[in-house]
């Protein structure tokens, strides 16, 4: 027994010691954890229960049956966040550089079943050097088994991906299908084909940083969610969105009371639009001041900053926030935040996450790039979103909801369940100046009379009440009051039901 006992430690310290300690010390020196002190981080202390220690590759090509490392590349297993279960992967790259064999892909699959089964999220710890190339195409359908499983869980329990390596070739597809991207900066990389094969192809010289780092991502490309300097940052950072996300759809999101009061009145909203309708504020600040203890957590904070979206919490229940930041491009939605929202709302929707949505909007952007670049259709995804959300609908007009963008945030006409305006809200179909412009073309010679146009214009359009006169709007509210009135909308919508009609699936303009 004891030759046994003996025999099992020294397979598990094996296990433990991946690539070797030289490896290690390597990885170390990059700013790196490894693999096993990563899920220390992620997870709740001594909860992993780790899988498939002893796995092995199966390969015999190129040497590889001398080189067997047990757990190939990735250690797997489950554990808590704050309690609740989570399964994760964590590839570790002082093995084969975290490639992706046969077998290390049958671990990840394996608890992703497993993840399915009981209703639980992935957390996927990336650090692979993608395909394992000594396997060939055992390893390419390796990949194919992982993304199915991502496709089919998509919707079902969350997926969360951080880049904590370089991720080439096949490796960015699975992140690339899971709900939320986090990078880590300076060691992290995703990118289809490496500055290498770029050279070759298209002869432009840029570097693996510029190519697929996390600033590239999180600014220029819209992929990932969120940068962070390093390992241990990014990893408290998933915690941190973990605990706003339910284990599954078949469950809501945790409640987590806070002792902010729900009708805390907050004076300071009040004077927060400014008196001229040109100039821009900070929807920031309304957002940060209506939620739970001013706790807000964006996603994709620099990528659309003409659109906000992520987490918060009212009353303890978790919301998901989409707004209008008038600072940038004055609201306008243009083709990157139309994806950017629509793909949040959709996240929301699977996930029983109710949607408040701030509006100050005024309309689309104008212009040959939008247009060309298919504004049309990325709009239409945020309507498609809207429109098809059957979760609790809380929407408040803090200034301009102008033309199509008015129909597609939110509105009444989209299923909202609350719609609420502040009292300078402007809901028509396009700003009283540009309007008259038009319908008045033949008084455009005389500026008094343009001016005079204008004015009645505005005194009977540029204001909440017309459409508060059909009910498309519930009530005007003060600003102060924003607070109290969504928390009570909430309570109120708690037990909402609403479905679509039967449908394999719909077909969202893509
Ligand atoms: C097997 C690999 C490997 C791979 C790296 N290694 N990538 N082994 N298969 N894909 C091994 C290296 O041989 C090395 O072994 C160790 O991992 C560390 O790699 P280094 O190159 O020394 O590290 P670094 O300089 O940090 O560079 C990391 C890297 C580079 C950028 C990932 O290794 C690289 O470019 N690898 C190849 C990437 C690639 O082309 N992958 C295939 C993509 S195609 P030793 O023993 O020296 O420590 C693909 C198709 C999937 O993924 C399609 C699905 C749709």
């Amino acid at each position: 027994m004891q030759e046994i006992l003996q025999e099992l430690e020294r397979k598990r310290a094996a296990a433990r010691l991946g690539g070797g300690q030289k490896r290690i010390d390597a990885q170390h020196a990059k700013g790196k954890l490894t693999a096993r002190e990563r899920i220390e981080v992620l997870l709740d202390e001594g909860s992993f229960e780790e899988w498939d220690m002893f796995v092995e590759h199966r390969c015999t090509d190129f040497g590889m049956a001398e080189q067997k490392i047990p757990g190939d590349g990735v250690v797997t297993g489950y554990g808590t966040i704050d309690g609740r279960l989570v399964f994760v992967f964590s590839q570790d790259f002082t093995v084969f550089g975290g490639a992706l064999s046969e077998a290390h892909a049958e671990k990840i699959c394996k608890i992703m079943d497993q993840a399915m089964k009981v209703g639980a999220p992935v957390i996927g710890l990336n650090d692979s050097g993608g395909a394992r190339i000594q396997e060939g195409v055992a390893s390419l359908g390796g990949y194919a088994e992982v993304f199915q499983r991502n496709v089919l869980a998509s919707g079902v329990i969350p997926q969360i991906s951080v880049i904590m390596g370089p991720c080439a070739g096949g490796a960015v597809y699975s992140p690339a299908m899971t709900d939320f991207i986090f990078m880590v900066q300076d060691t992290s990389y995703m990118f289809v084909t490496g500055p290498e094969v770029v050279k070759t192809v298209t002869h432009e010289e840029v570097t693996a940083e510029e190519l697929g780092g996390a600033l590239t991502h999180t600014t220029k490309s819209g992929v990932a969610d969120r940068a962070f300097e390093n390992d241990i940052e990014a990893l408290l950072m998933v915690r941190r969105l973990f605990n706003y996300l339910p284990l599954s759809n078949r469950e809501k999101p945790p409640v987590r009371k806070s002792g902010d009061p729900i009708d805390r009145i907050e004076l300071s909203l009040d004077t927060l639009v400014p008196d001229n309708p040109n100039k821009p504020y900070d929807m920031k600040e309304l957002i940060v001041k209506t939620v739970d203890d001013g706790d807000f957590f964006e996603i994709q904070p620099d990528y659309a900053k003409n659109i906000i979206v992520g987490f918060a919490r009212m009353d303890g229940q978790t919301v998901g926030i989409v707004a209008n930041q008038p600072l940038v491009l004055a609201g306008c939605l243009d083709i990157k935040s139309s994806i950017k929202a629509a793909r949040f709302v959709r996240f929301c929707d699977a996930f029983h996450i109710p949607v408040i949505t701030f509006v100050d909007v005024p309309g689309f952007l104008p212009g040959t790039a939008q247009e060309y670049g298919g504004i049309i259709k990325h709009g239409a995804k945020l309507l498609y979103a809207y429109a098809e959300a059957t979760v609790p609908k809380i929407t408040v007009i803090t200034r301009k909801a102008y033309g199509g963008a008015y129909d597609v945030m939110a509105s009444k006409h989209l299923r909202g369940d609350v719609n609420l305006a502040w009292p300078n809200a402007e809901i028509a179909v396009m700003g009283a100046k540009g309007a008259v412009e038009i319908i008045f073309r033949e008084d455009k010679k005389d500026p008094a009379k343009l001016a005079e146009r204008e004015a009645a214009y505005k005194a009977r359009f540029a204001n909440p009440f017309v459409a508060a006169e059909r009910g498309y709007i519930d009530d005007v509210i003060l600003p102060h009051e924003t607070r109290k009135r969504i928390c009570r909308s909430l309570a109120m919508l708690k037990d909402k039901k609403l479905d679509n009609p039967w449908r394999k699936h719909g077909n969202i303009p893509l």
